[in-house]
């Protein structure tokens, strides 16, 4: 059995309690490329032990026991690990986070990674993410909220465009619009307050000033007290190349993003992650898992555009292929003790994951077609091939998704890494599939000025 310990001196005891041993039970809540990157390291970390996944994909299925639960049936899930103990459940998706699952783990005395329902807020309500930012002297854009379209007129027409629109709660990602002109502004508060397009959550909207710069993803592990972040990285939201068309959950990532310089990360640090945790401490909420820092990186330096309370997706199939030390024993110390800063190692090589989505994402489109070439792909050198929307049909790999698979190479640079995911991209067929060709290209022009 290998035991390892990540924990550091608790309150003057040193903690001696094994954190992982080959026999753990890890239940894994999801079931896109976030969560097959997930089981995927944790499985290389902790050989032997017994992974599930809930509901999971077809990646996921070859590593661990896909469980057909929803990651949004909080009462489903919870009876199923009430029965099962796992030692440890790493929740991916947000939704279960803000509906209370963690608490509710808790409570049946489970080892969750993940944060409260009153922490998961820093999500779920970006009028509370502002609160807390304002609080805590956080850089940020300066937001006004209103509840009324009459008044988000009024204020609109005195600003002028640009502006951000944002509705106040969980919209799965389509509730930020970004306004080019005040039509485009009071077209976004009318969607949200008067058609309430966004239901409960859009029942009152922020208005943002718009900020300029490249954006940039930091997620730090936090284990109740202290923030670690991870390595950088990249999303690339729209659907086309160049960052035109719609947005989209993410169609690929890469890290680390040159645009997070070494000498910003000093006030990444003092002047966002560890006062928002301040602040959330002094309200009395204590946060337990990943911190997820959306950046705009300004010439005044670099400012919150969102915060989360979860793993980026596709950031985390960039980010963890990189990371070298064992993320089980990470995870459970920041879920029930402290985490030892040595836990938080990086390889050297770079990493880049390209989103293979499905004809018409992120439109309407079709499920249930085979996928071809996922094998040899998957053996090229540096390659790892993510599964996001996939299931098994008559044991066979199909599209049952929007995002299909994450293609995912590790390279001495971005550059290499970037050729090797393109080079499996081409191997990997089926029907309607498309990608950008784009992904990290704006890493590779940055380093070559
Ligand atoms: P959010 O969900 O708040 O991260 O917003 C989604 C996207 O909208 C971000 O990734 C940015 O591209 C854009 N965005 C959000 N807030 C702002 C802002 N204040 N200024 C400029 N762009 C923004
Ligand atoms: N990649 C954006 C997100 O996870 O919210």
């Amino acid at each position: 059995m290998r035991c390892l310990q990540a924990v550091e001196k608790q309150d003057g005891n040193s903690c001696s309690r094994p954190l992982c041993s080959n026999n753990m039970k890890i239940l894994v809540i999801g079931g896109g490329g976030r969560e097959h990157a997930l089981v995927w390291k944790l499985a290389r970390d902790t050989p032997g032990a017994h992974l599930y996944c809930l509901p999971g994909n077809a990646g996921t299925a070859a590593i661990g026991v896909n469980v057909p639960i929803s990651a949004e049936d909080v009462g489903g899930l919870l009876a199923w690990a009430a029965r099962e103990r796992p030692d440890l459940t790493v929740v991916g998706p947000e939704a279960p986070l803000c509906a209370g699952l963690a608490d509710r783990f808790r409570a049946a005395g489970l080892t969750v990674f993940g944060p409260s329902a009153a922490a998961a807020r820093i999500e779920g309500s970006k009028r509370f993410a502002k609160e807390v930012m304002h609080a805590a002297g956080v850089p940020t854009a300066a937001a006004e909220v209103f509840t009324d379209s009459g008044a988000a007129r009024v204020f609109i027409r005195k600003k002028g465009a640009p502006l951000v629109v944002k509705a106040d709660g969980l919209a799965a990602g389509k509730g930020v619009t970004v306004c080019d002109t005040i039509e485009e502004a009071e077209h976004a508060v009318a969607e949200a307050l008067d058609r309430r397009a966004f239901g409960d959550a859009g029942c009152e909207v922020l208005i943002e000033e718009c900020l300029v710069g490249e954006e940039a993803s930091v997620l730090a592990l936090v284990d109740g007290e202290r923030a670690f972040p991870l390595a950088s990285a990249q999303d690339h939201k729209r659907a086309f190349d160049g960052d035109r068309g719609p947005n989209t959950g993410g169609m690929g990532a890469y890290s680390p993003a040159p645009v997070v310089r070494d000498e910003l990360w000093p006030a990444i640090r003092s002047r966002i992650l560890d006062p928002t945790l301040a602040e959330l401490r002094r309200r009395g909420i204590e946060y337990r898992g990943i911190l997820y820092a959306g950046l705009m990186i300004t010439a005044e330096g670099p400012k919150v555009l969102e915060f989360n309370c979860r793993f980026g997706d596709p950031e985390t199939q960039a980010i963890l292929p990189r990371w070298d030390g064992d993320l089980g024993v990470a995870l459970l110390a920041c879920a029930r003790g402290r985490l030892d800063p040595a836990a938080v190692r990086w390889r050297p090589e770079a990493c880049v994951s390209v989103v293979l989505a499905a004809g018409g994402y992120p439109g309407s489109y079709r499920k249930g077609d085979p996928i071809e070439g996922l094998e040899e792909a998957s053996q090229m050198p540096g390659v790892t091939v993510f599964h996001a929307g996939t299931a098994i049909r008559d044991g066979r790999v199909v599209t049952a998704g929007g995002r299909v698979l994450n293609v995912t190479a590790l390279g001495a640079d971005i550059r290499e890494a970037r050729d090797r995911a393109y080079a499996a991209v081409e191997r990997i067929r089926f029907a309607g599939a498309h990608f950008r060709r784009d992904i990290a290209a704006r890493a590779l022009r940055a380093r070559e000025s």
